[in-house]
This record gives C-alpha cells, sequence and structure tokens, in this order.
C-alpha cells in the first residue's frame, strides 16, 4: 500500500547547513507497520505548529502517535517507552533504565544538536540507532548569541553606558553550524571574527566567513572581547574552560555560553570573575551555582530561567519535521545519515 504525502517547503537563509528535503515524496508502509508507535516526548514541549506537522508525518506514514509533554519525574517517560518503536526528544534523558524499558525500540531522534542526553553505549548494546538533526535549530541559538552580547554590552538594558559590539573581536569557540552562523551575523554587526576549532582542517571554510582562524584556544580567548562557547560537552570538553583562560581575556570581555553548562569549570569561573571585576558570563543553562552567582556578580551576570537557545517556532518546526521523517525514513527505507551510533560496517 503506499501514498503521495506533502511536505512542507521550508525557507533557510542559511541553506548550506540544514538538509534540503523534497517537496514531496512518495512513502510506503505495509499494514504491519501501522501497529508500531513513535513517542514525542519533550519535557519541554515543541510548539503546537511544529508538533502537528510531526503528527501529520508520522500519522501519515502509518504510525500511531503518542505524546508525553511537560513531564516531571524520570519514571514518567520510562513508563511511557514501554511499547513504542521510535523515540523523539529534545534535552530529554535517555537513560539506560530508559533503554531497558523500552522492549520494542528501534531509533531515538533527538530533534536538535547535542546527544549527550541520551547513553549511546547503552542503545548501542541494544542495537537502537540514535540519531540528532544537525543544523536544524542552528540560527535560532546563533541569534541568541549575538543577543546575549548586545545585552550584557548594554548593562541587562538598565540605565548607564554601554559599549557597541562593531569594532570589538568575537572569538568563536568550535566553528559548526551554530559558530559559523555566530560568525557571519557578528561581520555584519562590524566585528572583528576569530575562531578555533581544532576540526575543521579546511582553511577555505574560515576564509570565505572572513574569520581569522587562530593556532590554539589560549589564543583565542586571549584576544576575545566576546567569546562565544560552542564546543559539546564531552569527556575531554566537560569543565575545560576555567580560570586560566578567562583570567587571559582581554579588560571587560564577556563569556557567552549557549552551549552546555558542563563544559565550564564553575570554580574557576567564579575565581576569574571574583580577581577580574570586569569579567562578565552569560549563560543560557543556568550554572549549578546560579544563586550565588547571580547574588555575587550582579550586572556581570545573567543564566536564563530555562534553555531558551533552540526556543523560537522556526527552529521547532525545523527540527522537529526532520525527526519526523528521519524516524520514518529509518524505518521505511533504514536511512541513517545522521546516527551518531553507527557501526564502523553499517556507514551507509
Ligand atoms: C541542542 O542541542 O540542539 C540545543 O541545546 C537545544 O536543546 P533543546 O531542544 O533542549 O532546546
Amino acid at each position: 500500500m503506499g501514498f503521495t504525502y506533502h511536505l512542507p517547503t521550508r525557507h533557510n537563509p542559511f541553506g548550506d547547513d540544514v538538509i534540503e528535503w523534497e517537496q514531496s515524496e512518495m512513502i510506503y508502509f505495509t499494514e504491519e507497520k501501522k501497529n508500531m508507535k513513535i513517542l514525542i516526548a519533550t519535557e519541554k514541549p515543541f510548539a503546537k505548529k511544529a508538533v502537528d506537522g510531526m503528527t501529520e508525518i508520522l500519522a501519515g506514514a502509518g504510525y500511531e502517535v503518542v505524546r508525553l509533554e511537560k513531564y516531571t519525574e524520570p519514571e514518567e517517560l520510562i513508563a511511557a517507552v514501554a511499547d513504542v518503536d521510535g523515540l523523539i526528544i529534545r534535552s530529554d534523558k535517555v537513560t539506560a533504565e530508559v533503554l531497558d524499558a523500552a522492549k520494542n525500540l528501534k531509533v531515538v531522534v533527538r530533534a536538535g544538536a547535542g546527544y549527550d542526553n541520551v547513553n549511546l553505549a547503552a542503545a548501542s548494546a541494544k542495537d537502537v540507532a540514535v540519531m540528532n538533526t544537525p543544523g536544524q535549530n542552528s540560527n535560532a541559538v546563533a541569534e541568541l548569541a549575538l543577543g546575549m552580547m548586545i545585552y550584557m554590552s548594554r548593562n541587562k538594558f538598565t540605565p548607564g553606558t554601554g559599549f557597541e559590539l562593531q569594532g570589538k573581536t568575537v572569538g568563536i569557540h568550535a566553528y559548526g553550524n551554530v559558530g559559523r552562523l555566530v560568525a557571519r551575523k557578528a561581520k555584519a554587526l562590524g566585528m572583528n571574527v576569530i575562531a578555533y576549532d581544532p576540526f575543521v582542517t579546511d582553511r577555505a571554510l574560515f576564509d570565505n566567513d572572513g574569520v581569522e582562524p587562530v593556532g590554539s584556544v589560549e589564543e583565542l580567548y586571549a584576544a576575545s572581547d566576546y567569546l562565544s562557547l560552542h564546543i559539546p560537552a564531552t569527556e575531554q570538553t566537560k569543565k575545560s574552560i576555567g580560570y586560566k583562560l578567562l583570567m587571559s581575556m582581554p579588560k571587560g570581555a564577556t563569556l557567552v555560553n549557549t552551549a552546555r553548562k558542563e563544559v565550564i569549570d564553575e570554580v574557576g569561573l567564579e575565581a576569574a570573575m571574583m580577581e577580574r571585576t570586569d569579567l562578565k558570563y552569560i549563560t543560557d543553562i543556568a550554572p549549578d551555582d546560579n544563586s550565588t552567582m547571580a547574588a555575587l556578580f550582579g550586572a556581570r551576570f545573567f543564566a536564563t530561567p530555562k534553555k531558551m537557545g533552540a526556543e523560537t517556532a522556526e527552529a521547532n518546526i525545523n527540527a522537529g519535521l526532520a525527526a519526523a521523517r528521519q524516524v520514518v525514513g529509518y524505518l521505511e527505507r533504514g536511512e541513517n545519515r545522521f546516527q551518531v551510533n553507527k557501526k564502523p560496517c553499517d556507514c551507509k
């Protein structure tokens, strides 16, 4: 049995980063597949338009769609995954316990970039494919990073003289999808942009954006009036940004974190901000020591109440629809382009 399903068109001003999907595609499914269940589990729900679009794609392909939203306890997710074949999440924690409880699970798609919230080893051990949707919410995060720079340079929108971004140097720590968009937008604001990413070996990538690559993380921090963090949280990066790097930054420098709180060494950050009363920190992921830092540093510190980098209708729709398409693509055709736990032998 088959039918034609028309997917909505999407406009993306930085199209090279986002996967473009065909305007319409033929999706085939069998009667048996109709019994499969896909769970959309979002402690922080998607915008309604995104949920509607995802449901249309999944139900249109013959899957039963169930939702668990705004849940507060991990046990609720553990109970909800019991009989599902596919799982779509955001920053929701997919632990070994969740994977153990999900006896029929075949695929988890993290609608977003970072997948540090999924226990990859446990998923791989159970042959569950884990994917992300790279690039789909990057523009929203990049816009927030620039907004955060302006917010801090204008004294958190309180009376008093601030600073302009034009003419200042912004350092981009990791030149992936978000880092590149921050760089391009910062160039448009007249900023000098430098970057460090040991995994980008093609210099043309920097040259095309008018960005100066530097040779080390130390060099990056020492030259950045604003430092925009875009590194993932891994065993190598956790607590890697601390006292020494922060102390090396220029006078009046601002650290902007739209990445992960785990990459910050909070003790080192606090020590640097105590010693250097000119340093500022703004973050989209509240530190563990949030209330102390707010009390200690006042105008030099700000943390959003809940992570909001990807909280735009556009990012929700882009990432949510991509996730739904990837679930269908994997279950119907074995498509695994964005699988992050591929076995060495099944790289298609
Ligand atoms: C990501 O990794 O894509 C961002 O941190 C967004 O996370 P969220 O979906 O929880 O807002």
